[in-house]
């Protein structure tokens, strides 16, 4: 029975049906919303795949009888990861495939410079500071709401330069997208679009030491982003950086609290944090699985013919803890060889906020745990909800006691 990838059964324990797909072969049949897909687990098989030209991001690159393929399989489900999308969101480098994913990562990757991200480190520390100053009078708090969600969210806005009181709309009207709402999504794509588009305008105008003003700016050269490619990367930017990193902060917090011989080792040597976080990204990941493919032509993969027009779904937190590839990779290892894990992807799509991710990660659980030492879990770990989403891998709370 192919694995239904929005079960209730599989968002509480995704992993122990992943070693079981793992030991009978890398890809297999799965659904998604009644939808048929392919599900890559294995690390090898996942690995290739992230870079293989021919499973594109871009529904459009399909040929005739390939895209027909696409839509007699969407007659069978709800619907479908983004895909309905106005092109005013989906026209950026993640929904994009070589040549065009090259020329939009060129313009992107200019504004998005490491200068920009090393520029964050202060802002971080003040921000997770005055989160943790807000514990003061505090004997539990819900690590997710309290603390793994409001970092990035503050974060992405400064880095960016979009002032609070646009996002409070924003985030209302952007949440029935990313959970995939068909029957608010078109009200709310419209609410998204405007104050994009408003907050362009406004970079425009007065432009600033922000991402979006770096990103208005290519605008006027030759080439350039577009009006819409504008809005549609400022969304990507905006999306991309906030859940994953919340639940990486969030599923990190957990495993360590679950583990108390590895928190004791970083609580004793906190030098170990790059490493740390490292191996946790590796193992409980925000990510479950890589953005959906389709197959432009037909690709074999294992004993496997994927057709194209066939949906394909890399799952990077099975490649994650693939025996294979990884020694007994159930257990946290901060001694590990490092560096290949797939938490940010692999290739030309590798994570472009990678580098800013690790940074709030590793500050977020530093300071956390120094400043609370005798931090322990406020509930039973088996009563803990997960994320009603197989793309994320994230807990709903996470109450702990700080002392
Ligand atoms: C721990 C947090 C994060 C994780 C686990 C994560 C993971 C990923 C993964 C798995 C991909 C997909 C690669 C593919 O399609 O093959 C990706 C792409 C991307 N991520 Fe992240 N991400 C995180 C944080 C961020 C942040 C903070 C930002 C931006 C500020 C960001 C921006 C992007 C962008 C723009 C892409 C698309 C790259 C492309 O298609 O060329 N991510 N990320």
């Amino acid at each position: 029975m192919p694995v239904d990838l929005c079960s209730a059964e599989f968002l509480r324990d995704p992993h122990s049906r992943y070693a079981e797909m793992r030991a009978r072969g890398p890809v297999h049949r799965a659904s998604y919303n009644g939808r048929p897909v392919w599900l890559v687990v294995g690390y090898d098989a996942a690995r290739r795949a992230l870079t293989d030209p021919r499973l594109a991001r871009d529904p459009d690159s399909l040929g005739p009888r390939e895209r027909q393929r696409l839509r007699a399989s969407a007659r069978s489900s709800r619907t479908y990861g983004g895909y309905q999308l106005p092109p005013e969101l989906t026209g950026n480098l993640s929904r994009s495939d070589p040549p065009e994913h090259t020329r939009l990562r060129r313009l992107v990757g200019r504004s998005y410079r490491p200068r920009i991200v090393s520029r964050m480190r202060p802002e971080i520390e003040t921000i997770v500071g005055s989160l943790l100053d807000g514990f003061a009078d505090r004997s539990v708090v819900d690590i997710v709401a309290d603390y793994a969600l409001p970092l990035p969210l503050e974060v992405t806005c400064r880095l960016l330069g979009i002032p609070a009181d646009d996002m409070s709309d924003f985030r209302a009207a952007a949440a029935v997208l990313l959970v995939n709402d068909q029957g608010r999504w078109q009200e709310s794509a419209t609410v998204v679009i405007d104050v994009l588009r408003r907050l362009m305008r406004a970079k425009r105008a007065e432009p600033a030491e922000d991402l979006l003003s770096a990103l208005a700016a290519t605008g006027h050269e030759d080439g350039g982003l577009t009006e819409d490619e504008l809005t549609a990367t400022a969304w990507l930017l905006i999306t991309s950086g906030y859940a994953t990193t919340a639940n990486t902060i969030g599923n990190a917090v957990l495993a360590l609290l679950t583990d108390p011989v590895r928190l004791a080792v970083l609580a004793s040597a906190p030098q170990l944090i790059d490493r740390a976080v490292e191996e946790l990204l590796r193992r409980d990941g925000g990510v479950n699985l890589a953005p959906v493919r389709v197959a432009t032509e037909p690709v074999e993969i294992g004993d496997v013919t994927i057709d194209g027009g066939e949906l394909v779904h890399i799952a990077v937190a099975s490649a994650n803890r693939d025996p294979a590839h990884f020694e007994d990779a159930e257990r946290l290892d901060f001694e590990r060889r490092q560096g290949d894990h797939l938490a940010f992807g692999h290739g030309m799509r590798y994570c472009l906020g990678a580098e800013l991710a690790r940074m709030e990660t590793r500050i977020a659980l530093a300071r956390l745990l120094d400043r609370f030492p005798n931090l322990g879990l406020a509930t039973d770990p088996a009563s803990l909800r997960w994320q009603d989403t197989p793309v994320l891998r994230g807990v709903e709370t996470l109450p702990v006691r700080l002392r």
